[in-house]
């Protein structure tokens, strides 16, 4: 079985020295990938710049932007059984790249951003019958309203939600606390635990409902 995963921020580059990110550090998606191949999978692991080492026995491709994630995703998802979306890829991109690195003048400036491609989105329109796709919704208000209405937008068979804010869980933590919501509306809770724990039981959650 193989599982494709993609992990970490990615950086949207405004000039050569200055680029836009976000505050993702990987971990889950790297405790993903890792929890897979110990379960025997194959795993393909699309990771943003981050500061971990990737579990042995995982094909890793490095990305940086968006539009890198979307082509990495889009030529591994063909052969995966499980796509795991639980990068932070970002909404936006500065709209003009300056090749020249841009000078400060007095004044203020205005950066104009344009939308990303939405690579989760992109996925489910071209899911694969019996191909599981699954993505990470962080909010910070109204969490499993939020994440049904992207389980649905997206065509995904599962979305997990977790709530971000709350000091010690969630993004760039070691922990964190899901509520794993299903496409038959079934909503299965994770309590807080640490991200690797966390990673081992969506696995198996998932896998358990595949046999
Ligand atoms: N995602 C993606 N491509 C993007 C943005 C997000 O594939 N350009 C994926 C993420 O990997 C995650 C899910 O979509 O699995 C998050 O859904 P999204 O609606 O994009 O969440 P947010 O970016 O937090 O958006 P919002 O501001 O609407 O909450």
């Amino acid at each position: 079985m193989h599982i494709v995963i993609s992990a970490g921020p990615t950086r949207e580059a405004i000039d050569p020295v200055r680029y836009i990110t976000n505050r993702s550090t990987g971990k889950m998606g790297y405790a993903i990938a890792e929890a897979a191949r110990e379960r025997g999978l194959l795993v393909t692991l699309v990771s943003g710049p981050v500061n971990l080492l990737p579990p042995e026995g995982v094909d890793v491709i490095n990305i940086e932007s968006a539009a890198d994630m979307a082509k990495a995703m889009k030529t591994s998802a063909p052969t995966a059984d499980i796509i795991v979306m639980a990068a932070a890829v970002a909404d936006y991109r500065p709209r003009q790249y300056s090749t020249s690195k841009v000078k400060k003048s007095d004044g203020d400036m205005c950066i104009e951003l344009e939308r990303t491609e939405d690579v989760l989105l992109s996925l489910g329109k071209n899911k694969r019958p019996g191909q599981i796709l699954v993505g990470f919704a962080a909010e910070t208000d109204d969490l499993l309203k939020n994440a049904q209405g992207k389980l649905e937008r997206k065509n995904l068979d599962y979305i997990a939600a977790n709530i971000v804010g709350v000091p010690g869980r969630g993004f760039a933590a070691d922990n964190n606390a899901i509520t794993l919501i299903g496409r038959d509306g079934s909503q299965t809770e994770f309590a807080l635990q640490s991200k690797k724990d966390l990673a081992g039981a969506l696995l198996d959650h998932i896998l358990s409902r595949l046999a």
